[in-house]
C-alpha cells in the first residue's frame, strides 16, 4: 500500500549548470521508470540551484526538495531560509534532522521537531532523519538514539499528517562510507521504527508512513535493501549524483524492473 520514494540528496554538490545537465538527464530517462505511480522520486538539490532546477522539472514527476530549513517564517534570521520559501521556489519535500547536520551544525531534537511542525504547515512533505553512530550502535543504543531522534521530529505530527511524513533512517556509519547496513539490519530497525510511529500515530498512521533508508545506497545493494517489508524506498547521496546510479536505485525500488 506504501508508494515507494526515492530522494536523491546532493548536499554541498553541483552548480546550477551542473544541477540543470542532471535533471535534464533525470527527468528524460525517468519518464518511463516513474510511470504509473509505482514509485515516487525526488531531488534535493542545493539552494542556489533549487530555482532553476524547478523550473526544469516543471512537468516532470520529479520532485524538488530543500535539504533543510528553519523553523521560522519570516524575521531577523541571517542564513535562514523559511519553509515557504521552499515552496515558493517550487519545492515539495524538505529534508530535516540529516546527521551531518546534527553533527556539524548544532541540529537539536527539539530543533527538528519544529523544523518539521513548520514544514507541514507551510504546505510541504517533510522528511526527517534519524539514526545511530556507530559508537551507539557498538554499546547498544540504536533502538534508545533512534527513539530519541524519533520523539523529537513527531513531537508535533499528527496521524493526518502521514501522508506528507516520512522517517528516514540513516546510520551515521553508513553514510558516505561504503559500509552499508545489511538488508536485514535496517529492516529490524524500519520494523521498530513503524512500531513507535503505530504508538504514537495509531496503526493506520503508521502503516502509511514511508520509511526510507539511507547509507551507502547503490545500485548493487538496492534490491535486496528494497525487498524488505519496512523499507519503503532510499535517500540517496553519492550515487544521486550520477544519472545512472540515482535511476538504477529508482528501479531497484520500484521493483518488477
Ligand atoms: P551516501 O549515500 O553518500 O552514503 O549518503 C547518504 C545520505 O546521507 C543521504 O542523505
Amino acid at each position: 500500500m506504501r508508494t515507494p520514494f526515492v530522494v536523491g540528496n546532493w548536499k554541498l554538490h553541483k552548480t546550477i549548470a551542473e544541477s540543470l545537465a542532471l535533471v535534464t538527464e533525470l527527468k528524460n530517462q525517468l519518464a518511463a521508470v516513474a510511470a504509473g505511480k509505482r514509485v515516487e522520486v525526488g531531488v534535493a538539490p542545493p539552494f542556489t540551484a533549487l530555482w532553476p532546477v524547478a523550473r526544469r522539472l516543471d512537468d516532470a514527476s520529479v520532485m524538488v526538495c530543500g535539504q533543510d530549513c528553519f523553523w521560522e517564517e519570516r524575521g531577523a534570521w541571517t542564513g535562514e531560509i523559511a519553509p515557504s520559501m521552499l515552496v515558493d521556489v517550487g519545492c515539495r519535500w524538505v529534508i530535516i534532522g540529516h546527521s551531518e547536520r546534527r553533527q556539524h551544525f548544532g541540529e537539536t531534537d527539539a530543533g527538528v521537531g519544529k523544523k518539521v511542525k513548520a514544514a507541514l504547515a507551510a504546505g510541504l512533505g517533510a522528511i526527517a532523519c534519524v539514526g545511530e553512530t556507530d559508537a551507539e550502535r557498538d554499546a547498544g543504543s540504536t533502538t534508545a538514539v533512534v527513539d530519541r531522534h524519533l520523539e523529537g521530529a513527531l513531537a508535533h505530527v499528527t496521524a493526518a499528517d502521514a501522508a506528507r511524513f516520512v522517517v528516514a533512517y540513516e546510520p551515521v556509519w553508513a553514510i558516505g562510507t561504503g559500509r552499508t547496513a545489511t538488508p536485514a539490519q535496517a529492516q529490524e530497525v524500519h520494523a521498530h521504527i513503524r512500531k513507535r510511529l503505530g504508538e504514537k500515530l495509531g496503526a493506520e498512521a503508521a502503516a502509511a508512513i514511508r520509511i526510507q533508508y539511507g547509507g551507502s545506497v547503490k545500485a548493487n545493494n538496492a534490491v535486496a535493501l528494497m525487498g524488505q517489508a519496512d523499507i519503503d524506498g532510499a535517500l540517496v547521496g553519492g550515487a544521486s549524483l550520477e544519472a545512472a546510479d540515482f535511476i538504477a536505485i529508482v528501479r531497484a525500488a520500484r521493483g518488477n524492473s
